[in-house]
């Protein structure tokens, strides 16, 4: 008799176990103990980290070949809804693709005219940030309108959003939390709220963090995740991100069924159908249907509303970003205190550069203590890196400053495409189509971020030796400028 296959399941555990150790495992003993690492550094500013338990889902998934998202899939879905605290989340193969659906859905003739995104209509989003924050507002017809960023918190501000505002034109918003801090919700929902604005969270870079409302109404006091406040929320899983699975992302649904099941609808092909992948009949009615224009009867899974795409990742993937969920709450652990730990080291650099403080604090007293503002909100970043912002007139040059950290090792970046009126893209659209593009102000805020700052890492793959070489580099830098070597 050949061996069972839970048997041969559990040579393959052990040995991708073995494997783990030798090949990833960074000298750990592939305990589970964690090391990410990039390619272009040292100490890179972000990575995957993982552990035997992903390969092996990986490899469990591989040995189902079932490929396309299955039941891993809907596993995350629910599981990442529930974390999150929404009613849905659908899995994607990206989170450019999750803001292309997440704007996508405002498209949908099933939604009432006064909500839908048709042409004219605007949408507000900050003009510094990732591209494709902003891109999914032209793709879909829309008018961008950009508006200022605070450089040191990287968020909206938001006098600009009511600037920003025109009555029967604006249909949403859609903004990030930048760096991993959550913008001023409070502020953005009652903006949003008293205008019936769609609001759409860009949640990738901030999986994990958490704020809560001041003001004494009800749910007030109490800290939610981000990605939990907005109509609809992105995720981002590729690797720099907080969990990943390679490639990937997630749009979640806050409440509405219809929301959910148009960003559903776009992601697979644009069918009415919501039969999970190789599953039919799950309306109970598969040919009973009737639509205007089509034979009686017709198979509901060959009906599309929409105008969709394709855009679902593999169930291979999702078994990865299972585990990786799994391992958040010492993920968000570690980015606090790699973030806190940068900030008490370079504290003397207070001259050189402006840091930034959680959304609501207005001063840092005490390794992850602050002294909070009057309105009672707080937030509790799960930040995605640590900022660096340098002063104006402090003699530091940000680009020598990022070639010198480069030479030594240490993993930097800037703040993605700055100011996205400067990115050709954005300039040669808003040249071709003037009516399509929207500025509010001079944008001095997102210039000043484009020109002065730069971020190191707080991910988890991140030792203290790491983070002592990152200060250390950063000081002797700072503290040899005019006879810097
Ligand atoms: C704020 C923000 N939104 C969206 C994205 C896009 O995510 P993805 O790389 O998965 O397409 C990124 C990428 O880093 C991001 O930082």
């Amino acid at each position: 008799m050949g061996r069972s296959k839970r048997e041969i399941l559990s040579s393959i555990e052990e040995l991708v176990r073995e494997y783990y150790s030798q090949v990833h495992g960074d000298g750990l003993g592939g305990t589970g103990e964690i090391r990410g690492g990039g390619k272009d550094a040292e100490i890179p500013y972000a990575g995957r980290v993982f552990g035997h338990e992903e390969l092996n889902a990986a490899v469990r998934s591989s040995l189902d070949f079932w490929l396309t998202l299955g039941e891993q899939g809907e596993g995350f879905e629910r599981e990442i809804a529930s974390y999150l605290g929404v009613r849905f989340s659908r899995l994607v193969n990206s989170g450019s693709s999750a803001n292309f659906l997440a704007v996508g859905a405002l498209t949908s003739s099933s939604l009432p005219e006064g909500l839908r995104l048709v042409g004219g209509g605007e949408i507000i989003t900050c003009a510094a940030g990732f591209p494709t924050t902003a891109a999914p507002i032209l793709q879909h017809g829309g008018t961008v309108v950009f508006v200022d960023v605070d450089p040191v918190t990287c968020n909206v501000r938001l006098e600009s959003l009511q600037e920003a505002y025109r009555e029967g034109k604006t249909r949403g918003v859609i903004l990030a939390h930048g760096m991993g801090n959550p913008f001023d919700i409070g502020g953005v929902l009652d903006f949003c709220r008293e205008r019936g604005l769609v609001l759409i969270e860009d949640n990738c870079d901030a999986l994990g963090s958490r704020y809560c409302l001041g003001g004494g109404g009800e749910g007030d006091g109490e800290m939610r995740l981000t990605g939990s406040w907005g109509d609809l929320s992105t995720q981002s899983f590729y690797p720099a991100h907080h969990i990943t699975m390679g490639e990937g992302g997630l749009v979640s649904v806050r409440q509405d069924v219809r929301l959910m099941r148009i960003v559903e609808s776009l992601r697979d092909w644009g069918r009415d159908c919501w039969c999970a992948t190789g599953v039919s009949g799950t309306c109970g009615k598969r040919f009973g249907w009737s639509f205007d224009g089509l034979p009686d009867g017709y198979d509901h899974k060959y009906v599309y509303s929409h105008l969709g795409y394709n855009m679902k990742p593999t169930d291979w993937q999702a078994a990865i970003g299972r585990v990786q969920l799994s391992r958040l709450p010492e993920f968000i652990q570690a980015r606090r205190s790699n973030w806190e730990y940068l900030r008490s080291g370079l504290d003397e650099l207070q001259e050189v550069f402006e840091f930034g403080l959680p959304t609501h604090a207005v001063e840092r007293i005490g390794d992850g203590e602050y002294r909070w503002d009057s309105s009672g909100s707080r937030s509790e970043p799960s930040w995605f890196g640590f900022m660096l912002l340098v002063r104006p007139n402090s003699g530091l040059d940000r680009v020598e400053l990022a070639r010198y950290l480069t030479e030594r090792g240490i993993g930097n970046r800037m703040f993605f495409g700055g100011n996205l009126m400067r990115q050709p893209a954005f300039s040669d659209f808003a040249k071709e189509h003037p009516d399509r593009v929207r500025v509010v102000g001079d944008l001095q805020g997102a210039d000043r971020l484009m020109r002065d700052g730069i971020f190191i890492g707080v991910y988890p793959g991140l030792r203290r030796s790491d983070l002592d070489l990152m200060i250390d580099t950063i000081t002797r830098y700072v503290r040899g400028i005019g006879g810097r070597k």
